[in-house]
């Protein structure tokens, strides 16, 4: 807040507007950026005919903004990416080792008074040590995820572009080439013991695991998610965890959160956090500063590096005189120039 007090008039709406009312104050004309989170409603019809230079938003996640329109509209929409990327690998660490050593059942169990001392098969859970985690997607917090797990003794595969095969590029790999494998989607789904979601929200990865997911996953198997909520069709994860199809899930994000698909809190076999996988007062601060640092430069006519959608920039007006200066100069990352 002082970072953009400082930069500029600031307003603060103390309650989240609906879509329709945020769709008028955007088309005002009264502000140059919008900073937003991923509970906003940013889509066409919110964006359309907009005076604004850009959004910021405060997440690394793009979900709720439609980028066509904004890019359309000539708005940059920038994000905080890599600052959370720990932080969440942490959580989908987190929830593996929960849900698999059954965390939360053991706790409540204590806690309700049921703890008559040690006994030999007193809540067993699976094994990490030797298991195979799969990652759904192979970008930053997969990666970080995948060096985590290889601490955890952990055998590591992935499938870069889920749903579809796609292969990776070699650099993708960085520092773990040669201690992680690429597998086909079919052969993550039905050969992993954990399977981690990692893949951005989009019309195709949309309910990308579903009944015929949970049928071809090992009976044992764990789903971890600290990606997007409607990756998974939460229904479908209901039933699958009744049936035993899979053995437990560890959950950071819900299909329609806040709100809960029935039955998925009474399953003893679910370990469910509220969308906490950044929230950490480190990270929290890093993605602030970012998001306003984001904000300000798109407010003053300037290309953020983490902006999502670049090509929105070249069409305003310091692109433009760029451009008639030397065209050369207008290149990602150029806007300091
Ligand atoms: C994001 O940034 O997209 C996370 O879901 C919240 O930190």
């Amino acid at each position: 807040m002082s970072m953009l007090a400082e930069a500029g008039s600031v307003e603060v709406l103390e309650v989240s507007p609906d879509s329709t009312e945020l769709g008028r104050l955007c088309r005002s004309g009264r502000f140059d950026v919008l900073i937003a989170h991923l509970g906003d409603d940013l889509t066409a019809g919110t964006l359309e005919g907009t005076a604004l230079k850009g959004v910021s938003l405060y997440s690394a996640g793009v979900n709720n903004v439609d980028l066509d329109t904004a890019s359309r509209s000539g708005v940059l929409v920038a994000n905080t990416p890599d600052v959370l990327t720990d932080a969440t690998a942490d959580t989908a660490i987190l929830l593996m080792l929960a849900a698999s050593r059954r965390c939360v059942e053991a706790d409540r169990y204590l806690r309700d008074g049921y703890f008559r001392g040690w006994s030999p098969d007193l809540m067993l859970g699976r094994n990490i040590a030797g298991a195979t985690l799969g990652l759904a997607g192979f970008g930053r917090i997969a990666r970080a995820t995948a060096r985590r797990a290889l601490g955890f003794g952990m055998h590591v595969q992935y499938c870069p572009r889920p749903p579809t095969d796609d292969p990776s590029s070699g650099p993708e790999h960085g520092d773990l080439e040669g201690r992680v494998t690429e597998v086909s989607w079919r052969e993550l789904v039905t050969t992993s013991d954990v399977l981690s979601l990692h893949v951005p929200l989009a019309p195709a990865t949309r309910h990308m695991i579903n009944t015929s997911i949970f049928e071809a996953m090992p009976t044992g198997a764990v789903l971890v998610n600290t990606a997007r909520g409607a990756l998974v069709d939460e229904a479908a994860l209901v039933e699958a965890l009744r049936a035993g199809s899979i053995a437990a899930a560890g959950l950071d994000v819900y299909e329609n959160e806040p709100a809960l698909t029935p039955g998925l809190v009474e399953l003893p076999n679910t370990v469910l956090l509220p969308h906490i996988g950044s929230a950490t007062h480190t990270v929290r601060g890093e993605m602030a500063r970012l998001c306003a640092a984001n904000a300000i430069e798109m407010a003053r006519g300037e290309l953020p590096a983490t902006a999502v959608n670049p090509d929105a920039w070249k069409r305003s007006p310091l692109a433009m005189e760029i451009a008639a200066a030397d065209p050369r100069l207008l290149r990602r990352g150029s806007s300091r120039a």
